[in-house]
């Protein structure tokens, strides 16, 4: 989708259908969806009441992890599932926005974009619900480390494109206390410090775990076999998914999905029909993607 040029590239508002699925099916450790929510839903219920200076919250969560890990996927469903439990409180407005968007070759113009977007466009655009969920996604672009920008073809706008950011996201957190921003990357390194030092919450997102690539897996074969139900029977079958899972070692998330269309993809027949397919296709297609690297 392509971003406006004032980098917003989307809004919704919550609960909505379109990211109705993506909290369900996302399988994380043990624990880690409850405490995102409840982090949350305290941010935005409580926040506005209390004094800034002395919690240090800032209305920023940061999802740091390797790509295909589920970031932004968490986010959106993040954002679906706070909606749902602030219902009753009042409406939740979401707003995607595109860093990469907001940077110009012109010399600060990367700034001048920056804070139309923190100081105009998102507070405007907060003004019309209770609650005010943001996604960044790829935030490196968005605040970008000053310290390395020193070999950049453009420090100078690096370090007042960065400057930008960090004042508008006080500005922001100081006068919009129902706002909450998502931010994913899988470059912490090429991240401002001084961002990281803001997030009330830095969440590191891993590959998953043998068990829970298993289950990645089965949910995918789930999904297939909502249209053909004759593989209901591999989709459950824990043995199966757990020999799938031991060969996927160190894959994400993605790539887990991924081995189910390989499997169904490999042959005419079971293009054709993805009932067809069988455990051994499974394993071929993990050992074709692990070796693949
Ligand atoms: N832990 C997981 N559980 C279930 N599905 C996952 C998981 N991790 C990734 N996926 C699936 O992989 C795909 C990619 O996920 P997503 O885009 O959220 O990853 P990401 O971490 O944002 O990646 P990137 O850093 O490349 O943007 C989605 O289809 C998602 O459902
Ligand atoms: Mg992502």
């Amino acid at each position: 989708m392509a971003a406006a040029p004032n980098g917003v590239t989307r809004t919704l508002t919550l609960p909505c259908e379109a990211l109705a699925q993506d909290w369900e099916h996302l399988v994380l450790p043990l624990g880690m969806k409850e405490r995102l929510v409840n982090h949350a839903v305290f941010s935005l219920l409580h926040r506005a009441m209390l004094h800034a200076s002395r919690t240090a919250l800032q209305g920023l969560l940061l999802f740091a992890g390797p790509p295909g890990t589920g970031k932004t996927t968490a986010a959106r469903g993040l954002a679906q599932t706070v909606a749902v439990a602030l219902a009753s409180e009042g409406d939740t407005q979401y707003i995607e926005i595109d860093p990469h968007a907001l940077p110009s070759d012109l010399l600060g113009e990367s700034q001048r974009r920056t804070v139309h977007l923190l100081e105009q466009t998102l507070p405007t655009l907060a003004a019309k619900q209770r609650f005010t969920i943001v996604l960044v996604d790829e935030v490196e672009a968005f605040a970008a480390s000053r310290r390395l920008a020193s070999f950049e073809t453009n420090p100078v706008d690096v370090h007042r494109a960065t400057d930008a950011v960090l004042t508008g996201l006080d500005l922001l957190a100081a006068t919009h206390p129902q706002l909450l921003f998502l931010a994913t990357t899988n470059v912490p390194d090429a991240l401002d410090e001084a961002l990281v030092s803001r997030a009330d919450l830095v969440v590191p997102f891993q590959v998953p775990t043998c068990e829970e690539a298993a289950e990645i897996v089965g949910d995918t074969l789930r999904e297939l076999a909502r249209r053909w139900p004759e593989l209901h029977p591999l989709a459950g079958d824990r043995r199966a998914l757990a020999a799938v899972a031991q060969r996927c070692a160190g894959m994400e998330g993605r790539r887990l999905r991924k081995v189910v269309i390989v499997a169904v993809t490999a042959r005419p027949h079971t293009s054709k029909d993805p009932g067809k397919l069988t455990l051994d296709d499974l394993l071929a297609a993990a050992d074709e993607l692990a070796a693949a690297g």
